[in-house]
């Protein structure tokens, strides 16, 4: 899935530590941003968020795709891989809609 190559170095607990992580800047750098990613938004702790949070962040993934915020422009420069396609990105923004008509079901 894209949302792991894409995504998850700062949202989820699972981060692939690049080479430029052992390296000032780099660290402070990545450090920050996943500290930052994991806070606002930790696809590790997902389902652990309310109905209404879990809704208003499937909102706010679809909002940051159509905006292109994310992934971080500073990191796609680096992360060639987690550039999004046209495809990835309607792949990304079904899957969170489908996600969240579902939870709108169960309010
Ligand atoms: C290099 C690290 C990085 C990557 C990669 C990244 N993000 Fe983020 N993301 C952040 C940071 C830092 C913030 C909080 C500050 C901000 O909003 O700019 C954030 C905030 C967000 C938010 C807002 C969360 C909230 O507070 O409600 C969403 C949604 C989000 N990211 C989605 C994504 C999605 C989807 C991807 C992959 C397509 C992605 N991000 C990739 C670093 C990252």
């Amino acid at each position: 899935m894209i949302l792991s190559v894409a995504c998850y170095d700062c949202h989820s607990n699972n981060t692939r530590y690049p080479w430029y992580a052992n390296i000032q800047p780099g660290s402070w750098w990545m450090a920050s941003h996943i500290k930052e990613g994991k806070n606002g938004l930790n696809f590790d702790e997902f389902a652990s968020y309310s109905n209404r949070r879990q809704q208003s962040k499937l909102k706010s993934i679809v909002n940051s795709i159509n905006n292109g915020t994310m992934p971080l422009s500073s990191y796609t420069l680096i992360h060639k891989e987690a550039i999004l396609s046209k495809e990835d990105k309607m792949s990304i923004k079904n899957w969170a809609n489908t996600i969240k008509d579902s939870l709108e079901l169960r309010n």
